[in-house]
């Protein structure tokens, strides 16, 4: 966790001497090296589709997505670019996260579930997008609850606005907010990914 306290804005390419080290364990220090983090800023990366977080990293990486505090994007310039493949394909190899079990409200769980599932009038059921085969939506499930929120917050302020990224501006512009606590209520006490 030094590089938390050294100013990461301010680190320079090459600043950090990875000598030796596999070029994942650098993310292992905020994303966790099996990808369960544990501060809920940093997301899960566990088990999440490598074309997913090669296409994260590169939007980082171009400063096409910047609602990081300049954490990810000081990172990737520590990267090799010939890396990148290798780093997300290690990510997506690691066992799934188990979801949280811990004060699970029925009502909002059941109501986080019936809109993921099918949506209502105005708002199409996410998983139509996420829990289908299609390498440019993440996994929800067992996600950080806080995280997933400052994501849909993100998307909702535009702060979040790589290319991809529009889908979903719309989309959370729709959310109420109690769909919204309900939703990652529900997503990260959740495990719903094909085996
Ligand atoms: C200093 C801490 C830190 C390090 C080290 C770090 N990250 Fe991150 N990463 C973050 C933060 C913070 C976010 C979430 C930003 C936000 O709120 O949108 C993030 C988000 C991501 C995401 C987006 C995930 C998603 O679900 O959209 C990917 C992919 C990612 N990081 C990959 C990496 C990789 C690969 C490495 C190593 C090369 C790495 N990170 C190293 C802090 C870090
Ligand atoms: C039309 C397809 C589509 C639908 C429907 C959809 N999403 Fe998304 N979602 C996406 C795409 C594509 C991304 C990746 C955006 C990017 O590249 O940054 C995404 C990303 C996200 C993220 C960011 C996760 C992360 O790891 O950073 C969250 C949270 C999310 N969606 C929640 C939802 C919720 C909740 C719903 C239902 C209310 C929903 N989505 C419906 C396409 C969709």
């Amino acid at each position: 966790m030094f590089l938390l306290g050294f100013g990461l804005q301010q680190a320079q390419a090459g600043m950090i001497d990875k000598e030796g080290m596999a070029p994942w364990e650098i993310c292992g220090m905020c994303h966790g090296l099996d990808g369960v983090s544990h501060m809920p800023k940093f997301p899960k990366l566990a088990g999440q589709k490598a074309d997913y977080i090669k296409a994260q990293f590169i939007a980082f990486m171009n400063g096409e997505r910047t609602n990081d505090g300049g954490q990810m994007q000081a990172i990737t310039q520590e990267v090799q670019p010939g890396d990148i493949n290798r780093i997300a394909h290690y990510f997506s190899q690691q066992a799934a996260p188990a979801p949280i079990d811990e004060n699970v409200d029925d009502q909002l769980y059941q109501q986080g579930k019936s809109l993921f599932a099918a949506g209502r009038e105005g708002l199409p059921a996410c998983r139509s997008c996420h829990n289908v085969a299609r390498s440019d939506t993440p996994w929800l499930d067992a996600q950080h609850e806080d995280y997933l929120q400052k994501q849909l917050n993100d998307f909702k302020s535009e702060k979040r606005n790589n290319q991809t990224g529009s889908i979903m501006q719309g989309i959370a512009k729709e959310l109420q907010p109690g769909e919204q606590e309900a939703l990652v209520h529900y997503l990260s006490r959740s495990a719903l990914r094909e085996p």
